[in-house]
């Protein structure tokens, strides 16, 4: 039996209330720092930091194998810039609008259907102009598509776009695909990649940003099967952000209802978050029938069915799409892990996600302590993401870990060179077991298997 410690919390523990108190933890701790800071920074673009991209990249490859470790789904890495006529297709020239009107009074410029944004006091309940400060123009229609030119004419016919979404490049290649991997209906396609949108009013941090990763995938089934797919779809996606770690009570379906379902869909559920500013889409879950291959296929002249060797039919395959954003989940890990007891801030983060999972403590600046942590250091690292801190007191060193969710701290003292012991501490209960070095890895791996059951 290992002997146990633990220091008791200096209060009530509070979850995150303010988003301010987040954005400034990311910026101080090398999360996310405001794009080109140093020229006054970008209009909601952000950068990753050192801790942000380790986060952002356990995000993704969680997303990923939970994806591709079947034998059913395949991966996929478009390119960004696609024949223009892929969006004449797709819907996208001609309705991935929002209506946006500017007030002349306040010059803000919003849109129209989220009128709670707006500056002189207009409230959503209200229409445009209608007893309120704003004095706003007529809503027009503008598309949120970014357009750039392709070499070096800057005209009309040499328009593309950045893409505002990952599926099409999985639509425009599901037959290349399908052959190439020898796949039959039902089977997946997944991608992670950068979308662009020209969002009217982008914000709350890297919630709406114009530029963004999606993590999505398109899962072509039997027309007359899509609905039990669907319904498969949903529960595994929601799973997956319980697994992890995200808090159950602060998840929630919301379903589409006819005036809100997008052209292509024929069913949708969002899967949605409590943030501090309110219950907001995380994922996409959709049903989107044929719309894609049938458009696609009208639109190119080349047939995109599926031949069915076994039945001896061909069909135009229905899509269920499954689409995350990255940004926005690694949002949702940060708010959701966010802990105060008054004194203490510490992000409860699931070992997987956090960018860190071990720090080693050498208790003081010492050549044989540090010998010794050194050499621990570095077999730990060898199976965790590891670092090492001798800086300052040892209550402090563990604050630092503390607050960018390093679940496990290892301490190195002078019973370590005698006894060969080292204190394990745990980030979110505080207690703190001596176990033999030897069992260290054991004892972590063991922990994190172990998490959240
Ligand atoms: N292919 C379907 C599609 O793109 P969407 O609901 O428009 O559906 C899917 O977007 C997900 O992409 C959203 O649930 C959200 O997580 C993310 N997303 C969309 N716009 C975003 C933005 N401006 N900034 C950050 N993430 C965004």
């Amino acid at each position: 039996m290992s002997e146990e410690t633990q220091v008791a919390a200096a209060g009530p523990v509070q979850n995150l209330k303010d988003m301010a108190d987040l954005v400034s933890l990311c910026k101080r701790r090398g999360f996310v720092f405001p794009s080109s800071e140093i020229y006054g920074g970008i209009n909601a673009c952000w950068d990753y930091g050192p801790l942000g991209v380790e986060l952002k990249r356990n995000v993704k490859e969680r997303w990923w194998h939970a994806m591709t470790d079947r034998e059913d789904i395949e991966g996929l890495d478009a390119a960004i810039l696609m024949h223009p006529k892929v969006w004449e297709a797709s819907g996208h020239v001609e309705g991935f609008v929002d209506p946006m009107v500017d007030c002349k009074k306040c010059k803000g410029r919003f849109r129209a259907d989220k009128l709670e944004h707006a500056a002189c006091g207009l409230k959503p309940s209200r229409k445009p102009g209608e007893g309120s400060d704003c004095e706003l123009t007529e809503a027009r229609q503008f598309n949120l598509m970014f357009k750039t030119h392709m070499g070096p004419l800057e005209d009309t016919a040499a328009i593309v776009y950045l893409r505002p979404e990952t599926a099409q490049g999985i639509y425009v290649n599901f037959l290349n695909v399908q052959q190439s991997a020898r796949q039959k209906v039902p089977f997946g396609i997944a991608q992670i990649g950068k979308a662009f949108r020209n969002e009217i009013t982008p914000g709350n941090f890297i919630f709406r940003t114009r530029e963004f990763e999606q993590m999505e995938m398109q899962f072509f089934v039997k027309p007359g099967t899509d609905m039990d797919w669907f319904e498969k779809w949903k529960e595994k996606r929601i799973q997956w952000h319980l697994d992890n770690g995200i808090r159950k009570d602060k998840l929630r379906f919301h379903q589409h209802k006819d005036g809100e379902l997008a052209h292509y869909a024929r069913a949708a559920f969002d899967i949605e978050y409590e943030f501090p500013f309110g219950w907001q889409e995380l994922e996409g879950i959709h049903n989107r029938g044929d719309f894609d291959l049938g458009r696609h296929q009208q639109f190119s002249g080349k047939k995109l069915e599926y031949f069915d060797e076994m039945g001896k039919e061909r069909y135009l395959p229905y899509i269920v799409e499954t689409s995350a954003g990255c940004d926005r989940t690694l949002l949702v890990a940060l708010a959701d892990a966010y802990r105060f007891d008054g004194e203490r801030t510490w992000l409860a983060l699931h070992p997987a996600l956090a960018p860190y999972k071990v720090a080693l403590y050498p208790l003081m600046k010492k050549p044989e302590l540090t010998e010794y942590s050194d050499k621990l250091y570095a077999d730990v690292r060898k199976r965790f993401r590891a670092t090492t801190d001798d800086a300052g007191s040892i209550g402090k060193r563990y604050r630092r870990q503390d607050e960018i969710g390093t679940p496990f701290g290892v301490t190195i003292d002078y019973d370590t060179l005698s006894n060969h012991t080292v204190t394990l501490r745990h980030r979110d209960s505080m207690v703190q077991e001596r176990i033999p070095a030897e069992n260290l890895i054991r004892a972590i791996e063991d922990q994190i298997e172990n998490w959240g059951k």
